[in-house]
């Protein structure tokens, strides 16, 4: 059979920072009360003209240039995104241009927080179904333009970025000690759109609005979601809790980061965050911490990993995969 496996990896943060103490300046909030609530120090914020194709043209080039990946043989690029340049065309069309990228489709997902998992796994059945060889998933958010800045409660949580990973169809013995994507299952329910959602959009305002969120029933729907959907996962494949190597989550904050943790019996060692210094980046937080984890030598070949994640929709779902 075949697997998705993964064969690279890029990332781009924009230059400049932001830290807590820079919203002290000029809302009612502390970096002390930002960090016992969330564990976020600091994130990135785009430059003025710098938009999620840019962020995530650099990510796609940072992952084709360090592992010696040509643009030809690149046959799909699913970009993960809630913060599109324009209403039309797709993000994804620009970056493939832009990256030389000339065969196959390109094509956005829209699952908030959840869209890199919901990227990941369309592209592992385009490469089950062998519609796809070998393909680009990117998440890529420019959240810092649909911040209410006035809002304490969102407007800290935050930060802007992007991440590449490809994947290559390779043939696999269909065991779970095979490398590639060993399941994925995402899930939706609508009656939970309210929770955290945008005040506008294309249809409805014209523009896009605003994040709104109400942050402790996220929370609860966070600390419950993302643990049962690597639960899931672990039911379908067999595999046992204590085989997984690495806890890879969405990084909302670092309290729903230990308290998966927690809910999975997991310890704090095997939680890769960078939710202190990225901030939620929503659908690039994923892949972020994949690339940084995977560059710093933490994550290394045959290790299983889990990536939980859930998002505005409600969306979530989980991937585990043998790196
Ligand atoms: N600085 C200081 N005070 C703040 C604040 C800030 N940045 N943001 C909110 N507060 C205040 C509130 O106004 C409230 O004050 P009040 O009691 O006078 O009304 C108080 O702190 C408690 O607010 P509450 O929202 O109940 O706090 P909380 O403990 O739930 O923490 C979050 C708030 C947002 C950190 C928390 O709900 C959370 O992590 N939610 C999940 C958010 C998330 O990650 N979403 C994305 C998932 S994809």
């Amino acid at each position: 059979m075949l697997r998705a496996v993964v064969i690279g990896t890029g990332e781009y943060l924009p230059e400049k920072i932001m830290t807590n103490h820079d919203f002290a300046q000029t809302l009612e909030t502390s970096h002390e009360w930002i960090v016992e609530r969330t564990g976020i120090i600091q994130r990135h914020i785009a430059a003025e003209g710098e938009n999620t194709s840019d962020l995530a043209t650099i990510a796609g080039q940072n992952a084709l240039k360090d592992f010696g990946i040509s643009p030809d043989s690149i046959d799909l690029v699913i970009l993960a995104t809630t913060t599109p340049d324009d209403t039309m065309p797709s993000t994804a069309s620009k970056v493939q241009h832009s990256l030389g990228i000339k065969n196959g489709a390109a094509f956005d997902v829209n699952a908030a927080c959840s869209g890199f998992v919901y990227a990941m796994s369309i592209a592992n059945s385009f490469i089950v179904s062998r519609q796809a060889k070998r393909v680009m998933v990117i998440g890529a958010e420019t959240y810092s333009r649909i911040m209410n800045w006035e809002d304490r409660g969102t407007c800290i949580l935050f930060g802007d970025g992007a991440a590449a990973v490809i994947l290559e169809a390779q043939e696999a013995k269909g065991t779970n000690t095979d490398r590639g994507i060993l399941f994925s299952k995402i899930h939706s329910d609508g009656q939970y759109t309210e929770l955290l959602k945008t005040t506008g959009g294309v249809s409805s305002t014209k523009n896009a609005g605003y994040l709104t969120m109400v942050g402790r029933e996220i929370f609860r729907h966070a600390a419950s979601k993302m643990p049962a959907s690597v639960e899931e996962g672990l039911l379908e494949t067999g595999l046992g809790k204590d085989e997984i190597d690495w806890l890879v989550p969405h990084q909302a904050n670092m309290r729903i980061l230990a308290s998966v943790a927690q809910k999975l019996g997991i310890g704090e060692d095997k939680v890769i965050a960078t939710a202190p210094m990225h901030a939620n980046t929503s659908a690039a937080s994923i892949p972020l911490a994949l690339h940084q984890a995977a560059k710093d030598g933490r994550i290394s070949r045959g290790n299983l990993i889990a990536c939980p994640a859930l998002g505005a929709g409600l969306t979530w779902g989980c991937i585990l995969l043998r790196w």
